[in-house]
């Protein structure tokens, strides 16, 4: 009879200061602060000093960090050629996932785990995502480079360079509130993928690259971009409730609902939705609310007594689509800001780090004899 956990469900594998969650009252702190104060009083910069030090910066600190960060945003020749010779046909989240691995090769001295130089990396690597981003998709939309402007926030800076022109306060401030929402959440698969890599004491570029990779997948931060389709699949509000009683029958699962950690709303989303309805309303995209309210009044009916809610992918795609983003860009969003809670995990691991190595229950046959291959 085997032991395992499947899913490693409540298998308690590493110690964090970076983020609390409480699944069944659906908390979540960063490092104590309550995630509604930091969406609400913070900067994703600010936070991102926290994910790195584990802690609020001081004002000079702050300062110093922000001249750093905004200073990185730039790439090199190098990068740019790399970026300019994808197919414009690839998937952001590809592109993304190796160009954060190719940055490894232009760094002199890429496997460091020194944790201070590590830190500095992990700044370089934060900066230069969502140029690298950005700078794909307009080249993939037939239109220039935009470069980075360092005078500009992370949030406001991203936005400028895929839409070459400066987004209004209630953009950045909406999009930068994504970006903190987006920035931690426990050893989730893709934080875990960053310390696995990182307890071999390989590098931090291979260790984001793999939680890259990780966060991709449909069941994690892929679920946005699910969210998005099936918004685009129900014609109207009216059509919701019937779709999602479909999809319920057919035992399918609707993207955006469901959490292994939470059992009750999850706070972010509960951020979200507020977000999405104004912005929503703001930009003509009332209907996507609407259908996005109907689903959740289905599903809160049909299956909210099994633990199931609406995550933070769920009103995280009216959000993007509201502030104007591509459905392809929804996972890297995830990505830009999940760089910032990777590379603080990856720090925590380095910091008394005991390689990970779990064991499997074995549970083939044994004494089996070896059969030639004519023989099979
Ligand atoms: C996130 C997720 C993978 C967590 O999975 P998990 O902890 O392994 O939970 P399980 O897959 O064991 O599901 C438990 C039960 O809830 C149901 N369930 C879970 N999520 C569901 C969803 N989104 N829609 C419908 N039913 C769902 C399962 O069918 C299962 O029902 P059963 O017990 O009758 O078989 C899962 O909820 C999911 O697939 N959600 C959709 C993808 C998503 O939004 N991911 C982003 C997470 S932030």
């Amino acid at each position: 009879m085997s032991t395992a956990s499947k899913g490693l469900e409540g298998i308690v594998a590493a110690e964090t200061v970076l983020s609390f969650i409480d699944g069944e009252k659906g908390i979540l702190e960063y490092n104590g602060i309550a995630i509604n104060d930091l969406a609400k009083h913070s900067s994703f910069e600010e936070v991102a000093f926290l994910m790195l030090n584990k802690r609020l910066p001081k004002k000079p600190e702050f300062e110093a960090f922000i001249t750093d960060l905004r200073g990185s945003y730039g790439l090199s020749d190098h990068t740019l050629s790399l970026i300019k010779s994808m197919p414009t046909t690839a998937q952001p989240m590809h592109m993304l996932r190796t160009m954060v691995s190719a940055l490894a090769m232009e760094d002199p001295e890429p496997n460091s785990i020194d944790i201070p130089e590590v830190r500095v990396k992990a700044v370089r690597i934060l900066a230069k995502a969502p140029t690298i981003v950005a700078a794909f998709d307009r080249l993939r939309r037939g239109l220039d480079i935009v470069s980075p402007d360092p005078s500009l926030s992370f949030a406001a800076n991203f936005l400028y360079m895929l839409n070459a022109e400066r987004p209004t306060h209630t953009m950045e401030r909406a999009f930068d509130a994504c970006m903190i929402l987006h920035a931690d959440h426990g050893l989730n698969a893709s934080t875990f993928t960053c310390r696995v890599i990182t307890s071999t004491l390989s590098d931090i570029y291979s260790a984001i690259t793999g939680a890259i990779g990780a966060l991709r997948g449909p069941l994690h931060g892929g679920a946005n971009e699910g969210v998005m389709h099936m918004l685009n699949e129900i014609d109207s509000p009216e059509e919701a409730e019937q779709f999602v009683m479909n999809k319920l029958a057919a035992r399918d699962r609707i993207m955006g609902f469901g959490h292994r950690v939470y059992k009750s709303y999850d706070p972010r989303a509960t951020y979200l939705k507020t977000l999405a309805e104004q912005l929503a309303t703001d930009t003509g995209n009332a209907d996507l609310y609407a259908k996005s309210s109907a689903i959740e009044k289905t599903m809160a009916r049909e299956v909210a007594s099994k633990g199931i809610y609406p995550n933070v992918d769920f009103y995280s795609a009216t959000t993007y689509h509201s502030i104007g983003l591509k459905l392809d860009l929804f996972t890297p969003m995830f990505a830009l800001s999940r760089i910032s809670g990777w590379a603080g995990h990856a720090l925590e691991q380095l910091d008394g780090n005991r390689l990970i190595r779990p064991s499997a229950d074995y549970v083939g046959p044994h004494n089996t004899q070896y059969l030639p291959i004519e023989q099979r």
